[in-house]
């Protein structure tokens, strides 16, 4: 029988890496608090309709990545590709904004989308984003953006560029969807297979485009902030301004467009430049996205937020020392004390302390040996003299240090070190 496997691009994340992930996520949970976030947890599975007028007929994840399938009703669900789409559902669907003018929402969770599993590509990834309802901008914009790069100094990612744009509002993207089509149309012969499909529907696809002819052919085309309406343009010199005025560093990229059809103005994507994942990958990706809300039904609501990369992260950051996920290891000296063992461990956990013990009965070498490989910095002896005065030997493995303490003295000894 073949060995059963998880999905390729699915990956299992064991608890010697737990500890990282939870540095990821700790943090992102204590600096988004100070700016007053609040969590939001929707389902890993959506209606498919939600995503495909949310993202975007015509994008690569909706023609080809998204995980669709017909539940036994036969209505087509989908696992969710990304969070924003999902978000702006719940706000919708629960109705935030006759309650409150401004809603500021995270999320973390796993994501869902077929691509090729490469270094950093998964099919199942872990995002950790915040959305904003209510705000225009363009204050929030560089605040959002500064919140980013303030999450990745946090965690030791300093070698960053931030690129800044803006897609502008409706009559700018029309005007410029023309400009592009007319600058395309000529090179249709030359673009690949899905840009030339896509190009009457969608043609800003073509710019975002991974195929090397298209990328050639984007090169020269005419640039989104030279057709920038008079409110796009102020939002826009404003943006900068703000970003300037807090020290957030970034870099103009006329051509930056993305993945997702939703954006209006402000779009910014973070890029990692050291690490294990190679040059220029995107950590995170964010921008407003102004007219979502209508399209799904509700009242014109101004929007924006963004998404990291949690696994892109875990191979930029630097590794840390792991700090021991014990206290103690208690060691029994005969199998006729592993009761009384056991309730001294939950008196030690009752205190504060982490505590493992080996109670399979085993020899008192084999037991120290598996203190020694546990990350417990001290050893807990009970021997039959110890369970007679209620004391316990406590030995500290790295220097053979060894002292007899009360029990009810323990926990503080091995807490503090
Ligand atoms: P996105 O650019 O599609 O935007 O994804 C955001 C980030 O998720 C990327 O920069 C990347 O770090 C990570 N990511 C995307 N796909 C994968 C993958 N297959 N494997 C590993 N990591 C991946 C969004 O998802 C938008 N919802 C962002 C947003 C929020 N815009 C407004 N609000």
């Amino acid at each position: 029988m073949a060995k059963l496997r998880s999905v390729k691009g699915m990956n299992d994340v064991l608890p010697e890496d737990a500890a990282r992930w939870h540095r990821l996520e700790s943090t992102f949970r204590e600096l988004v608090g100070r700016y007053g976030f609040g969590e939001v947890r929707t389902p890993l599975v959506e209606p498919t309709e939600l995503f495909v007028r949310s993202i975007g007929e015509a994008t690569d994840i909706v023609e080809k990545e998204m995980y669709t399938f017909d539940d036994r009703g036969g209505e087509s669900l989908t696992l969710r590709p990304e969070g924003t789409a999902s978000a702006a559902r719940a706000w919708l669907q629960h109705s935030v904004g006759n309650q409150q003018p401004v809603t500021k929402w995270f999320y973390m969770g796993t994501m869902y989308r077929r691509e090729r599993p490469a270094k950093g590509r998964y099919r199942e990834f872990r995002q950790a984003g915040c959305e904003i309802y209510g705000d225009p901008g363009p204050f929030v914009d560089a605040e959002l953006i500064d919140l980013v790069v303030r999450y990745l100094r946090a965690l030791g990612i300093q070698d960053i560029e931030v690129l800044i744009n803006s897609l502008g509002a409706g009559e700018t993207r029309d005007r410029y969807r023309e400009a592009l089509l007319d600058y395309l149309r000529p090179h249709a012969s030359e673009l690949s297979e899905d840009s030339q499909r896509r190009l009457e529907r969608n043609p800003l696809r073509v710019l975002d485009s991974k195929a090397k002819q298209d990328q050639a052919i984007a090169e020269n085309a005419p640039q989104i902030l030279d057709y920038l309406d008079e409110e796009s343009a102020t939002h826009f010199e404003e943006l900068k301004a703000a970003l300037e005025a807090m020290g957030t560093p970034y870099v103009v990229e006329p051509r930056l467009v993305r993945g997702l059809d939703y954006y209006t103005r402000t779009l910014f994507e973070v890029r990692g430049r050291g690490g294990d994942l190679g040059a220029n990958a995107a950590l995170c990706g964010g921008g407003r996205y102004d007219d979502m809300v209508a399209e799904l039904g509700g009242p014109s609501t101004p929007a924006i937020g963004f998404a990291i990369g949690l696994d892109r992260l875990l191979l930029v950051m630097a590794e840390g020392t792991p700090k021991p996920s014990l206290d103690g290891f208690l060691i029994v000296r005969s199998k006729e004390l592993r009761t009384k063992a056991l309730a001294i461990a939950q008196q030690l956990r009752d205190a504060g302390c982490r505590i493992d013990a080996d109670l399979r009965g085993g020899s008192m070498k084999s037991q120290f040996r598996r203190a020694d490989k546990s990350s417990a910095p001290f050893a807990l002896v009970l021997a039959e003299a110890e369970a007679e005065a209620g004391t316990l030997q406590v030995k500290e493995l790295a220097t053979g240090e060894q002292n007899e303490l009360p029990v009810d003295q323990v926990a503080d000894a091995i807490l503090r070190g």
